[in-house]
């Protein structure tokens, strides 16, 4: 027999999944209930009202996909794009290009527009790309991971309204941990994962959809036959080709009717509950500061240390932190002794950024002044004991006193 899972308690510092916050894990301990148990369908409204204080939204729509933050982006675009649509994605990292893969799946006509990894959109250009291709919808990431950038989006809504195409925003990485007001920026469907700013593990994707989202939606119903009552009609478009991420059902699910389509993962329910029940405690405004503050004082400890940002520092994620790795420092060495001899993780990068690029995260539970103080000490030891020349002890003080400074 193997043994009992016996976890090594690491400080998890990478772009995300990050350490949950107990009483997340806590909750996820309580026993289960059937889905239909009036405690449990209480448990989901609670959930969805909590959902939408976090989104800012009064969508009536909120809900949560089961299934990593990917199945969320999956369920919007599914559910959204119809065979032929045009579908515009701005690429200014990994996740857009995975947001192109995923449309060409759901047979959209993709137009693909990428920026250089570390640079964002500006309005005016993503403008002209949306009266040059007319699409019906535009899909795009609020920050990206792995290029560590956030997107304004603050205008994007108004710009998608005008041009009469729906505005599909992924918000994985910056859900709770970076401004984000669904409502008064016009975002039409946005949804996110539990594992970064919202301190839970991964395995449940809120989400959130307006009425224009539902209109598009509502006309691709279409009833399981084995649950359709005598006469029920199906909406006169094209069928969404996921029955898993059919949004339709997933909100007739969610919907007073409770129409089975899976069965609730329970104890991810719970996470996701709780999550949002501790963030909105904090208030949503701290939460934001609390990112803020601990980016600033990774970001002065870095740079104490000698290091350098990556990317535009105007349009950075507040949560996670692109770091160059030095000339000559093997950075999957730094990494393997950060684990080894101080139990921290930090991330390395994909693509063009791989073996250049060290992220490191500061989000949901780990957006903490001792979380960033330690990370930084750690990484000054390893690269020290690397023969990096650095000046010791400059990185935690800089730390220390970004923290000082309001
Ligand atoms: C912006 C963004 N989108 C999507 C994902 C995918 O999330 P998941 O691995 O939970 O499916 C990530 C994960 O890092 C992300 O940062």
């Amino acid at each position: 027999m193997v043994e009992q899972i016996n976890p090594a308690p690491r400080l998890l510092m990478g772009p995300g999944p990050i350490n949950a916050d107990p009483r997340v894990l806590r909750a996820m301990s309580a026993q289960l209930l059937g889905q239909f148990d009036p405690q449990f369908r209480e448990y989901m409204t609670e959930t969805a009202e909590l959902y939408r204080g976090v989104f800012q939204t009064k969508n009536r729509w909120t809900l949560l996909i089961d299934g990593t933050a990917r199945s969320a982006i999956e369920a919007a675009l599914a559910s959204l794009i119809e065979p032929g649509d045009k579908v515009l994605v701005p690429i200014f990292g990994r996740f857009g290009h995975l947001k192109v893969e995923i449309a060409q799946r759901c047979g959209a006509e993709v137009a693909a527009v990428e920026t250089e990894w570390g640079t964002v959109f500006g309005a005016e250009a993503l403008e002209r790309e949306i009266k040059k291709h007319r699409p019906r919808l535009v899909a795009v990431s609020h920050g990206d991971t792995s290029t560590t950038m956030a997107q304004p989006l603050a205008e994007l809504g108004k710009l998608c309204r005008a041009h009469d195409a729906l505005l599909y925003v992924d918000a994985t990485a910056t859900l709770g941990g970076m401004e984000l007001p669904v409502d008064a920026w016009q975002l039409d469907v946005v949804s996110a994962g539990l594992q970064k700013c919202l301190a839970g593990p991964s395995g449940s994707a809120p989400l959130t959809l307006n009425e224009r989202a539902e209109k598009r939606i509502a006309r691709r119903k279409h009833v399981e036959a084995g649950l359709k009552k005598p006469g029920e009609k199906d909406g006169d478009g094209p069928v969404i080709r996921s029955n898993y991420f059919d949004l339709a059902m997933i909100m007739d699910y969610w919907s007073e009717s409770a129409l089975n389509h899976h069965t609730e993962a329970t104890s991810m329910l719970y996470a996701a509950r709780e999550c949002a029940r501790i963030l909105l405690q904090e208030g949503l405004p701290q939460a934001f500061k609390r990112h803020a503050a601990a980016s600033r004082a990774l970001c002065a400890g870095l740079e104490a240390m000698g290091l350098k940002l990556f990317g535009e520092p105007k349009h950075k994620m507040a949560n996670v932190t692109g770091v160059h790795i030095p000339a000559g420092i093997d950075g999957e060495k730094v990494r393997r002794a950060l684990l080894e001899d101080f139990s921290i993780e930090i991330g390395t990068s994909f693509g063009p950024l791989h073996g250049r690029v060290w992220r490191i995260g500061t989000m949901g539970y780990n957006a903490r002044k001792d979380a960033v103080l330690t990370t930084l000490a750690a990484l000054e030891a390893v690269l020290s004991q690397q023969k990096h020349r650095l000046p010791r002890g400059a990185a935690v003080d800089a730390a220390l006193a970004a923290y000082r400074t309001p």
